[in-house]
């Protein structure tokens, strides 16, 4: 069943950027995009690199290792060398505290 876990303030992500944070036992990297903000997991798909480390540009996150793009909404590969897509998590904001539902 789904848990709804406390991730972080809703103040504290930063608009057009990422942050990781630690949530049930999990890395997850929370971005702000025009007002919204999306949850997937923090480890690059490809390799032993952390999105939370790598360039935001729209909803596309561009790992810092080898430079491949994941759109964050959906967690889909973009391009190469990805081969797998990212797991996302659905994010619910209430009382000005973000949480992820793992
Ligand atoms: Fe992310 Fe290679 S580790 S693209």
């Amino acid at each position: 069943s789904t848990q709804w876990i406390k991730a972080i303030a809703r103040d504290e992500v930063p608009e057009d950027d990422v942050i990781a944070v630690h949530a049930g036992g999990r890395e997850i990297a929370l971005y702000g995009v025009e007002g919204e903000v999306y949850a997937t997991a923090n480890l690059c798909t490809h390799g032993n690199a952390r999105l939370c480390d790598g360039f935001l540009e729209g909803h596309e996150i561009e790992c810092p290792l080898h430079q491949g793009r994941f759109d964050v909404r959906d967690g889909r590969a973009l391009c190469s060398p990805l081969r797998e897509n990212l797991a996302t998590y659905p994010v619910r904001i209430e009382d000005g505290v973000v949480f992820v539902a793992l």
